[in-house]
């Protein structure tokens, strides 16, 4: 991956007047024609490490590279690289060409060459026939593909998008994200995406870079964060996860056995090689990992039904165990036991082989 990256960051640094550290040290190595998005709470760099990138903001050390070729000095208009904003950022007075065309025309390409390339732009993101509007005129969705077709029309080597569907109501941000895979696989360009909306990384994402706190936490495919995340940030933070202060209690050759607090809880043995019996670890565990039920089964605790939210395909049950703890369980449709009451006494084990990181406690 380093040797044959598009495009490198090599420990770019960002520091901000008044010793607000933007980006620290990072290290990121990205594919052609690869999608990344960059995940993480608000303030934790996604935006800075966009606008390093694309050229609008220097980094204090650290270089980029493209293609191996160093372009940190490069100003961003002589950077193959274009930007998606998250306000659009359109021109209102001028028309949808008008709009898609405008950077052409700083690169002097105009005439026929230009109104062929403005159409073929439009007709990527399905609005051929709106190409005399005035944008004032066009929906949220709309108003997104002009600044999606803006952006391809200068077949950039790089697309940098910041928060590009935050606009649009959940239905049509939904489609655009189908909309927005299917633009990148057709035009084989590599995307650079900023979101701090999980579901949306996961579904569309070839890998995720987890930014926390101006720096990296993980940087892995959407199953493989979701599996097997590094970090205990990257635990809470993709998806929804128990995660249970817990004890070695044992290993044999079938795996390892850990209790948080009187839940057994039975993995196989494998990343956790380092404990030995009587060490301290954080297990996360998913909600649709834990069992429950009316009968007391084998390797289960006693819990007590503290809330139930309908969530359609599934019920999330907040369960408190006898001995004090809060659990999570998603409990699918057809798996319910039938109408689960607050304050009902029921059981909660872990689901036979179910994978859940160990990580530090
Ligand atoms: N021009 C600037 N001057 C000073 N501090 C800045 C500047 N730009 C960003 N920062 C700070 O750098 C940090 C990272 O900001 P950034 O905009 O990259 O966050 P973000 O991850 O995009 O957050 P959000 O999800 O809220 O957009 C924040 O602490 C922010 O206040
Ligand atoms: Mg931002």
């Amino acid at each position: 991956m380093a040797t044959d990256a598009l495009l490198r960051l090599d420990k770019v640094s960002k520091h901000f007047a008044g010793g607000i550290v933007g980006l620290r040290e990072i290290d990121l190595s990205i594919a052609e024609g690869e999608f990344l998005s960059l995940l993480g709470p608000s303030g934790c760099g996604k935006t800075t490490t966009l606008r390093v990138i694309a050229g609008f903001e220097a980094p204090s050390e650290g270089r980029i590279l493209l293609d191996g070729k160093e372009i940190t000095p490069l100003r961003a208009f002589d950077r193959p690289v274009n930007t998606v904003f998250q306000d659009y950022a359109l021109f209102p007075h001028m028309s949808v060409a008008e709009n898609v065309g405008f950077g052409l025309s700083l690169r002097k390409i105009a005439g026929a060459e230009r109104r062929k390339r403005v159409a073929a732009a439009l007709d990527m993101v399905g609005l051929a026939d709106k190409i005399n509007q005035r944008v004032q005129a066009l929906s949220g969705g709309q108003r997104q593909r002009v600044a999606l077709a803006r952006a391809i029309v200068c077949e950039p080597r790089v697309l940098l998008l910041d928060e590009p569907l935050s606009a649009l109501d959940a239905h049509l941000r939904e489609q655009m994200q189908v909309e927005l895979k299917r633009l990148q696989r057709e035009l084989g360009t590599t995307f650079v995406m900023v979101t701090h909306d999980q579901t949306e990384a996961l579904s569309i994402s070839d890998r995720i870079v987890v930014m926390n706190k101006a720096a990296i936490e993980q940087i892995a495919s959407p199953s493989e964060l979701y599996d097997h995340p590094a970090t205990t940030f990257v635990a809470g933070f993709i998806g929804t996860m128990n995660l249970l202060a817990a004890k070695l209690a044992g290993r044999n050759a079938d795996g390892l056995q850990f209790l948080a607090g009187t839940l057994p809880l039975n993995l196989a043995a494998d990343d956790a090689a380092r404990l030995t019996p009587g060490d301290a670890a954080t297990i996360g565990v998913r909600p649709e990992d834990i069992l429950v039920s009316r009968e007391r089964i084998e390797n289960s605790v006693g819990v007590r039904v503290q809330s139930v939210v309908f969530h359609g395909r599934s019920l999330r049950v907040h369960l408190a165990t006898d001995d004090q703890r809060n659990l999570m369980a998603d409990i699918p449709r057809q798996a319910q036991p039938a109408a689960m009451t607050v304050g009902e006494q029921l059981f909660a084990s872990l689901r036979p082989g179910a994978a859940c990181p160990v990580l530090p406690a």
